[in-house]
């Protein structure tokens, strides 16, 4: 291979077993423009993980837990200013701002490739730049794809090693020529000869920027989660999701890239369904991809596919297939405990990379509502002595987990399987106190879509915002939506009119509605399985509903109520539709699609039209 030659910076050194000469080629233009002091072409084995772990140890990024509580868990501390996504900060940098559309950031390509340029031109100065080739599904299958992250953080480099197929074997799919999505990641902290680094570096600038014709990620001055780990919401959902639209409009069927959870649920029988669920961030995706079903459902199994992202293509026989492109989770730690994901406090007793939380006096981690009492003393979030008594959280809301998905008790044996498993339903989710009933069915797809698009959460804090204002979440896709909001509406009515009698059934569901002083309802947790159950009945054609002004929801004697002491009264709660409340929802239906309305489709508005019909019938 042609080893291009940097001048006065790193040596390339290029691994013998790479072949693909424009990727060699782009990592030397990256290098040149960003000016690394070295250059570590990753390999994805164990022994570079516990180099780079080790490496991190000792310049005070990582800290290593006890042993004896978390075997090979490490703890790292961010920068105070970053420690979520930032929404404010993201671009889809389209040819046109019609095709961003309105619920992205944008700015015309030439002009952020400009600005970029600057912010990159010796970023990575006295740094390493780790080259992390990574595959996003299983290797080699046909709903994959490969990318390649360059950055000049180890932290981002063991992460993707956990959240993706990351290392050598991508080049091997890759051969010499192979397409790949190129992501460049700078923390945007160049260090001077002699000048000592942080353990947190990032820059109070931030960027991460996405140019979907060339399918280029660049990201700038975070080190944080889904702003740097470029693999999961930037390559999976933004420029993905671009991906499978072009693949339609160039004649092809078309695929989807989803923010959806994917889960098996078998019943005692054998009978077994795969569903996918789309939650806003930090909804408790991860608590239902790892669900268990309380003890009346003896002999029902959950299993887990995956918990953040889907990527569903029609198969052969014309039903949708769904991959988990992703290897591992970054989920959010505070509220997780043996009561409400059993599963996942399984997961993470080895093996993983805790951000953001507290450390205990000896050397294990703690978070809000891991134990019903807080340890007397802690480290907290920033490092700083904390006790019961400080009035602050010691870990912060938004603080993660990375574990690898084998890690898993409850993994599903097809969770690698190249094919992927068909899907029987869609769930939507938001976090509502009010309206929105706990389960509804949609009547038919179109229905259904109109649903999704029209879903409203209330902000958690996984980006950097307010926290708690209802917000519109279409698909809960907003903030990962690489192309128009209303040109992917119509990507989805496509989808279902490509072959309606083998379309998964749509459904919406609210774990969240609050009574008078503000306490919720339902359950949830394990609990779910009762609407989960419902939802199965109904596809099989075994379960009663009633139809009402948007969809059809269960009566009481609907639902399997074994174990569980809830009142026709709690039910009445959390089901009850209020027409005054539905009336003014239906008028944010309408400012959403007056701010859609370029492209936005006729089948929705009429479905709007028919629903308000009914509310004034
Ligand atoms: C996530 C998110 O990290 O949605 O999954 O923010
Ligand atoms: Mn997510």
């Amino acid at each position: 291979m042609n080893q291009p030659v940097l001048q006065g910076v790193a040596a390339l050194n290029v691994p013998a077993y790479l072949k693909h000469q424009r990727l060699i080629n782009w990592v030397a233009e990256i290098a040149a423009l960003t000016k690394p002091a070295h250059i570590v072409w990753c390999d994805g084995s164990q022994e570079e993980y516990e180099r780079l772990c080790a490496d991190m140890v000792a310049a005070g990024t990582l800290q290593k837990l006890n042993p004896a509580k978390r075997p090979n868990c490490f703890l790292a501390l961010s920068d105070p200013s970053d420690v979520a996504r930032v929404e404010d900060r993201t671009y889809i940098c389209s040819a046109t701002r019609e095709q961003a559309g309105p619920t992205n950031n944008w700015i015309a390509p030439a002009e952020m490739r400009a600005t970029l340029h600057g912010l990159f031109d010796g970023c990575m100065q006295g740094r390493t730049m780790y080259v992390v080739p990574f595959s996003m599904g299983p290797l080699g299958s046909p709903i994959a794809h490969i990318g390649v992250e360059l950055s000049d953080s180890p932290y981002v480099a063991v992460n993707m090693r956990i959240m993706t197929r990351m290392g050598k074997a991508v080049y091997e799919v890759l051969g010499s020529d192979g397409e790949f999505v190129p992501a460049v990641h700078s923390v945007g902290a160049p260090l001077a000869a002699g000048q000592a680094d942080v353990a947190w570096p990032c820059n109070p600038t931030k960027y991460i920027v996405h140019y979907p014709e060339t399918r280029e990620i660049w990201s700038y001055g975070s080190g944080y989660g889904g702003n740097a780990l470029l693999g999961k919401k930037c390559c999976a959902l933004r420029i993905a999701s671009t991906m499978g639209k072009q693949e339609a409009a160039a004649g092809g069927s078309g695929w989807l890239a989803e923010h959806m959870l994917i889960l098996g649920v078998e019943s005692p029988e054998g009978k077994k369904h795969y569903v996918a669920a789309a939650f806003p961030s930090a909804c408790g995706k991860t608590n239902f991809a790892m669900m268990i079903p309380p003890p009346a459902f003896n002999g029902w199994k959950v299993t887990t596919i995956g918990d953040d992202i889907a990527w569903i293509k029609p198969g052969q026989d014309g039903r949708l297939y769904a991959i988990n492109p992703e290897a591992g989770y970054f989920g959010v730690a505070p509220g997780t405990n043996e009561q409400t994901n059993a599963n996942c406090m399984a997961s993470m007793r080895a093996n993983t990379i805790f951000t953001n939380v507290a450390l205990t006096d000896d050397g294990d981690v703690w978070w809000e509502g891991l134990t019903r009492q807080a340890p007397a003393h802690l480290i907290d979030w920033q490092g700083k002595d904390w006790t019961p008594a400080s009035g602050s959280k010691a870990a912060h809301p938004n603080s993660r987990f990375t574990v690898a998905a084998t890690q898993n008790p409850v993994l599903d044996p097809a969770w690698d399987d190249p094919a992927g498993v068909p899907l029987s339903a869609f769930i939507f989710g938001g976090r509502r106190s009010t309206t929105v009933p706990l389960v509804t069915q949609a009547r038919n797809w179109t229905e259904g879509v109109y649903m999704a698009a029209t879903m409203g959460s209330e902000t958690t804090a996984a980006a950097a915002a307010k926290v708690g204002v209802v917000r519109r979440d279409p698909f809960a896709m907003l903030p990962f939506i690489g192309y128009n909001m209303s040109d992917y509406f119509q990507h989805w009515l496509d989808i279902g009119a490509s072959n309606p009698a083998a379309m998964p059934k749509i459904f919406c569901v609210n774990w969240f509605r609050t009574d008078a002083e503000g306490r919720f309802v339902w359950p949830g947790f394990g609990d779910n399985m009762r609407v989960l159950k419902w939802m199965l009945d109904r596809i099989e054609g075994n379960a009663g509903g009633v139809d009402h002004l948007f969809g059809t929801s269960p009566r009481f004697d609907d639902m399997n109520w074994d174990g569980l002491p809830f009142t026709r009264a709690q039910f009445e709660q959390i089901t009850s539709i209020d027409g005054a409340a539905w009336h003014d929802e239906v008028k944010l239906h309408d400012e959403l699609f007056d701010k859609l309305a370029y492209h936005l489709p006729q089948a929705l508005v009429d479905t709007r039209l028919a629903l308000q019909s009914r509310m004034a019938a």
